[in-house]
């Protein structure tokens, strides 16, 4: 059987991946932390948690709540910064097999120009994912994957920065996805991915107050799901660049929906949280549909709802 995917196709290094499972970013660390619990270097990838220029704290406590069927988080980027993802972190992945994908996020796109260039040509990281579900602070605050225009904009820096492939993450929180979507596209992204949590809150009655230190946060898990799947399915159809799905995978057969909506790739979250092992029982239990299937290679599954 084949499972190995190609996630950038038009780059010069490519984005090879074994097979199409991967973890999504904040929700597994920096894979070290998962390394003792079971082999990782069977994963498609392991996408790293948001890396900032500088070192962050994050948001004030508290920073999660539970959600029916999801979970709602206000981590803030919290994270050790490019210089100690590039002096701690990328040696040892260097020794992986499996491919690291360093997330990145920046509150200016001078900050993602910086964050493409210093990471670029770092032995160890493979890819950069490029988080655009972040306030731009110079547009008072607004994610710059709202509107197509700053995330084209954020798409073409970061492009011209790196010579890694770099995969554009969508957030949920716009108009029109499928716009955004083709405005990365044009600008350059080898693949985009999507979605990011999707903007929530929760009131704490016997406080009378919001639960989270920051009121607001980002909702991700099951409960997303179907969201995630129509934006993922929205996407495919309108872009010529893999598409990465995100949102509330936590068995086999939600990864393969994904797939079958149009996406070459996939993560899971939230569900590490709950079963660590989440990311490698979706690849077996993938693995196992295509042997019970008679399914030669992956590439059949993409898309398959579509036809
Ligand atoms: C605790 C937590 C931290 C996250 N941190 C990041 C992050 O640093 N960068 C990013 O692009 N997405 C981040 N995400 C979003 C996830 O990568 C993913 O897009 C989202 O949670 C939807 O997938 P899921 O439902 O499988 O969790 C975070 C999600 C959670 C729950």
């Amino acid at each position: 059987m084949n499972l190995s995917v190609q996630l950038a196709p038009k780059n010069k290094r490519g984005l090879l991946l074994a097979n199409p499972v991967m973890t999504a970013s904040g929700t597994f660390g920096y894979g070290t932390e998962y390394s003792h619990l079971f082999d990782i270097q069977r994963l498609g990838a392991i996408v790293c948690k948001g890396t900032t220029l500088k070192p962050r704290e994050g948001n004030p406590q508290p920073r999660l709540a539970e959600t029916p069927s999801g979970v709602l988080n206000s981590i803030g980027l919290q994270n050790i910064g490019a210089g100690a993802v590039i002096k701690e972190k990328a040696p040892i992945w260097a020794g992986w097999r499996v491919p690291v994908i360093v997330n990145i996020v920046g509150e200016t796109v001078d900050e993602y120009a910086q964050l493409a260039r210093e990471l670029d040509g770092v032995a160890g990281i493979s890819a950069l994912e490029v988080n655009i579900g972040c306030p731009n602070i110079k547009a008072g605050g607004a994610e710059f994957g709202a509107k197509p225009e700053p995330a084209a904009e954020v798409t073409t820096t970061v492009k011209a920065n790196t010579s890694l492939p770099v995969v554009v993450k969508l957030t949920p929180n716009t108009a029109d996805i499928a716009q955004v979507a083709r405005a990365v596209a044009e600008a350059g992204a080898d693949a985009i991915s999507l979605i990011n949590t999707l903007k929530g809150m929760v009131i704490d009655t016997s406080r009378r107050r919001p639960l989270l230190g920051s009121i607001f946060g980002g909702l991700s898990g099951p409960a997303i799901k179907p969201v995630a799947l129509y934006m993922v399915y929205t996407v495919a159809g309108a872009v010529d660049v893999p598409v990465i799905g995100i949102g509330g995978i936590t068995t086999p057969s939600d990864g393969l929906e994904f797939i079958m909506a149009g996406a070459s790739a996939i993560q899971v979250g939230t569900a590490n949280f709950t079963n660590p092992r989440a990311p490698l029982d979706v690849l077996e239990g993938i693995e196992q549909f295509m042997k019970d299937e008679g399914v030669k290679d992956i590439a059949e599954l993409i898309g398959a709802a579509r036809r």
